[in-house]
């Protein structure tokens, strides 16, 4: 296993200054004092605090004693704080942040409104806002900028580790405001360095490791970009290695955060190097002559020539009658005798039984070996070496299990076959799969959606496709998403043959819109148009519908050149205008709510998709100018039925023919109650010269109508 480290990696100049600076200080007898941890890396602040540099959260903690200011830097405030403590201050504040910060200090002076691109909460950030005045602006992304109210004099620096498109996205949103913007590029070239370097050598190997602390988020971001290359680990410190991180890797990457020390890059690299030996001790006491290096491509020689290459190893003590003859690299078939805690006990009718080591029996990490072999198993073996001390040939099931595994994967990849894998571990940037061999899922391959958590596929069998093969990296990179496509593709096919107008499918409703709601019908996403969702009326499809719900729908209209389905969920209901006639009967006086006002009318809902007119002139008896005078949107009214056409689908309705209904009745209910004052009126109607036509001219018109 080839280890390399990258380029640029961990401590960059500024944060060296800092430990530096720190341990300078460090031979005085007198505690000192960081404001903050001094760096991103909890095992460096531990190591800095046994030697007397700790860290404290305030000023008036040390009163009289020292502080050291780390690479951050820290606002002129603080500084001013600590001549009021009497505090001595060794200013470790990296040169690029200070040149940042005197930028900020020298536009605050010429009255610039300053926009500084970067993390809100960074100490860094900080620190320049208090050098502007407290006067700038923080943005994090251009989205941010484009809410910022600007003078027309504006001046932008970044955090020295953001990304430089970062800062070019935020000038170009700034330039968009037509706002005259100067620009600082302040940003620290050893984070691009890093980074870059990072990701050239994940394009490599096949396995990174990315060292530094779980809380630098410059460390987060090595691992972020490395992942979308290889498998990627990111651990704090060598402890947290793992052996089987590197079963069957050739090249190893290892980089560092800007907060990691080389010693413990050195210590990790030392810890992969024992991992490294501790597999080529396994392999050379079961092959004196293979140099663990070579181990691999050994292994990827078909048989043949290792056979050829090796014809003088044939032993001759197996011409015994009747016993095999087999040479190394012969793929011969076994029978399983006995399965212990260390190795397997194989028969393969020699003079003696061949072994296979534990290492050598599967491609994956073997706890129990039991789980993998039983007595009486006849499995398949390649033979490492003919005989050992005691005459028994050492044997390979896992090289004929990776050999084939191999051929199977180049197979699926030629062909453009699925293979069936199991999901082992969630990385960075994906998931572990176990085809036979170890391969890679980057996570937007995992599903044709985001997914949310990994962790549910691992141990799951899953369908897969090949998509990059390379041998001689050791690199299977696999993707589910292009499986799951294509079945939706076979099925929206299939749905494209069987679809026909009228039909009734199920469906799942997609996504909703202000027009409608996409409902999948089985690969092909047909619209439900809002005004298809319900006789009644329907505002917005949220009002009904939901997404993810299953409904069932009607094919409206299919249009294969467009690739367009129109469907309908009221046509699965009964028109409720069919019965309209025989339920609401011309001079029937009905309930309904007011839907919408015109100047011409009213429109009153007797029924979800039953709606009729109620004309300005059938509002009230006396002139109407504006409909809304009478009726508002929402009111509950009682209307009489004037007309019913339930073919077109329209209703005349009338108020004031209601209302004078309901007037005599009202009279009737009143002359009961007040009998004796009732006659009194009555014979004074004459007299006072009004008749009963004015009074109740509607009603006597209906009621001469009615004997028609
Ligand atoms: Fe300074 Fe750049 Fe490091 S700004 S602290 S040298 S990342």
């Amino acid at each position: 296993m080839k280890i390399i480290v990258a380029k640029y990696a961990g401590f960059c100049s500024g944060v060296k200054k800092a430990v530096t600076t720190a341990l300078s200080c460090e031979s005085q007898t007198e505690s000192k004092y960081t404001l903050g941890p001094l760096i991103h890396n909890r095992h460096v602040v531990k190591e800095l605090e046994e030697k007397g540099i700790k860290p404290v959260n305030n000023l008036d903690e040390i009163t009289g004693k020292t502080v050291i200011i780390r690479s951050h830097g820290v606002s002129p405030e603080i500084f001013e704080r600590a001549e009021e403590l009497n505090i001595k201050v060794v200013d470790a504040t990296c040169p690029f942040v200070k040149k940042a910060q005197k930028i900020v200090w020298d536009l605050a002076k010429e009255n610039y409104d300053i926009v500084i691109v970067g993390d809100h909460g960074h100490p860094e950030v900080q620190a320049l806002v208090g050098w502007s005045g407290k006067k700038a602006h923080v943005v994090d992304s251009p989205e941010e900028a484009k809410d910022l109210n600007l003078t027309s004099k504006v001046a932008v620096v970044a955090q020295t580790t953001q990304p430089q498109e970062n800062l070019e996205n935020v000038e170009k949103v700034l330039k968009e405001k037509n706002i005259d913007v100067k620009v600082y590029n302040t940003i620290c070239n050893a984070t691009h360095q890093r980074q870059n370097s990072a990701l050239s050598l994940a394009r490599e190997v096949d396995v990174m490791v990315v060292i530094g602390g779980y809380n630098s988020a410059n460390t987060r971001k090595l691992a972020k970009i490395c992942s979308r290359e290889c498998p990627t680990y990111h651990i704090e410190h060598s402890g947290e290695l793992k052996k089987e991180w590197f079963v069957d890797t050739k090249k190893v990457g290892v980089t560092a955060g800007a907060s990691t020390p080389d010693r413990i890059i050195e210590e990790v690299v030392e810890k992969m190097v024992e991992i490294n030996q501790e597999q080529e001790k396994n392999e050379a006491q079961i092959e004196e002559v293979e140099q663990s290096a070579q181990t691999n491509a050994e292994e990827a020689n078909d048989v043949e020539a290792s056979a050829q290459e090796n014809t003088q190893e044939t032993v001759e003590e197996h011409l015994e009658e009747g016993l095999k003859t087999f040479k190394k690299g012969d793929v011969i078939t076994g029978h399983v005798v006995q399965v212990n805690e260390n190795e397997v006990m194989v028969d393969v009718g020699g003079k003696s039984e061949g072994i296979i080591p534990l290492s050598e029996l599967s491609i994956s990490r073997v706890e129990d070996p039991s789980a993998v072999v039983q007595p009486g198993d006849e499995i398949k073996v390649q033979v490492i070496k003919v005989e050992d001390e005691e005459g028994h040939p050492i044997l390979s099931k896992r090289r004929v299990d990776r050999r084939r595994a191999w051929e199977k994967l180049e197979e699926a990849f030629g062909k453009g076959t699925e293979i069936e894998g199991t999901g082992l571990e969630v990385v960075k940037g994906g998931l572990l799969v176990d085809v036979g061999l170890r391969g890679f899922v980057p996570a937007s391959l995992v599903d044709i959606g985001y997914v949310e958590n990994l962790e549910e596929f691992v141990g799951k069998s899953l369908l897969l496709k090949v998509i990059e093969l390379d041998k001689s990296k050791n690199k299977i990179v696999l993707s589910r998403k292009a499986i799951l496509e294509e079945e939706l593709e076979r099925k929206r096919q299939r749905t494209w043959d069987e679809l026909e107008e009228g039909q009734e499918r199920d469906g799942v409703v997609r996504r909703l819109t202000d027009f409608g709601a996409f409902v999948d019908i089985g690969g092909v996403d047909g619209l439900l148009h809002v005004s298809e969702i319900s006789w009644g009326r329907v505002d917005h499809p949220s009002d009904i519908l939901s997404e993810g719900q299953e409904i069932k729908v009607k094919v409206l209209n299919v249009d294969r050149d467009k690739e367009r389905v129109s469907l309908g969920l009221k046509q699965l209901a009964e028109n409720p205008w069919n019965r309209a006639e025989e339920k609401y009967p011309v001079n029937s006086i009905v309930k309904g709510k007011v839907l919408r006002t015109t100047p011409f009318g009213a429109f009153v809902e007797i029924e979800p998709g039953v709606e009729g007119l109620v004309h300005i002139s059938q509002l009230a008896e006396e002139h109407v100018e504006k409909t809304e005078d009478v009726v508002s949107v929402g009111d509950e009214i009682e209307v009489k039925v004037l007309g019913v056409d339930s073919e077109a689908q329209r209703m005349s309705l009338s108020l004031k023919e209601a209302k004078a209904k309901e007037a005599p009745k009202k009279e009737k209910k009143k002359e009961q109650r007040q009998p004796k004052v009732e006659e009194q009126e009555d014979t004074e109607l004459p007299e006072s010269g009004v008749k009963l036509g004015d009074l109740y001219g509607d009603l006597l018109r209906q009621k001469a109508n009615e004997s028609k």
